[in-house]
């Protein structure tokens, strides 16, 4: 989590407010423009250490929320932690045993970055991909799915099997994304709901 604390005016600003990352203003962002969201809500947050995330979710809902990385993350009130990869195919029963069916999921998982660029694009996309899997047997009809990807490569091919699952899907590069970072969140409104 290096790169999220180099000191720039963002880090100054998420110490000032009292935020685990700077990445809470990304989310702070996606909400203020998407509206994903809404009091009461049941969220799920894949990839969620330091928790940055879930404290912005925490402001936003009384809802349940659910917090899933493969780090420990320090306490929150109101806040669930899970240790667990999103890998494991038993995941998405874990999630429904401990909060039910989810009004949101959002994903800023990222794997660590290797330098190889196509290298790290794919494990990225694949984690994406991980996340939708998770969101097709978690979310409630109409719910709704953030997830971080990275433009080039397979994001096409990831954006495109977002794309029939949701009514509204869009790519969004937030604000606070770091200036040369290929990183777009798919934000996806509206699930159709799946076979049963
Ligand atoms: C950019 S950080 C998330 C920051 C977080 N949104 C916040 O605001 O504090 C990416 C996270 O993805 C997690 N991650 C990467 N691969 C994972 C996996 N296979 N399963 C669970 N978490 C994973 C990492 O451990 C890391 O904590």
């Amino acid at each position: 989590m290096g790169s999220q604390w180099s000191r720039d005016s963002t880090y100054t600003r998420a110490v000032k407010e009292g935020y685990r990352s700077r990445a809470a203003f990304k989310l702070i962002e996606i909400q203020a423009r998407f509206g994903v969201i809404h009091d009461g809500d049941t969220v799920v947050d894949l990839g969620a250490s330091p928790g940055s995330w879930l404290q912005v979710v925490n402001e936003l809902t009384s809802g349940k929320i659910l917090g899933v990385d493969l780090n420990p993350i320090a306490p929150l009130d109101g806040v669930t932690t899970l240790i667990a990869d999103l890998t494991d195919p038993e995941l998405p029963a874990k999630v429904l045993d401990i909060v039910g069916e989810v009004n949101v999921v959002v994903s800023d998982a990222s794997p660590k970055i290797s330098g190889q660029k196509s290298y790290d694009q794919a494990r990225a996309i694949a984690l994406g991909e991980e996340a939708l899997c998770i969101a097709q047997k978690t979310l409630k009809t109409g719910g709704d799915f953030v997830v971080k990807s990275f433009q080039g490569g397979d994001f096409p091919e990831l954006i495109a099997m977002v794309r029939p699952q949701f009514r509204l899907v869009k790519a969004y590069r937030t604000s606070t994304s770091r200036k040369g970072s290929s990183e777009v969140y798919i934000i996806a409104k509206y699930f159709i709901g799946r076979d049963r």
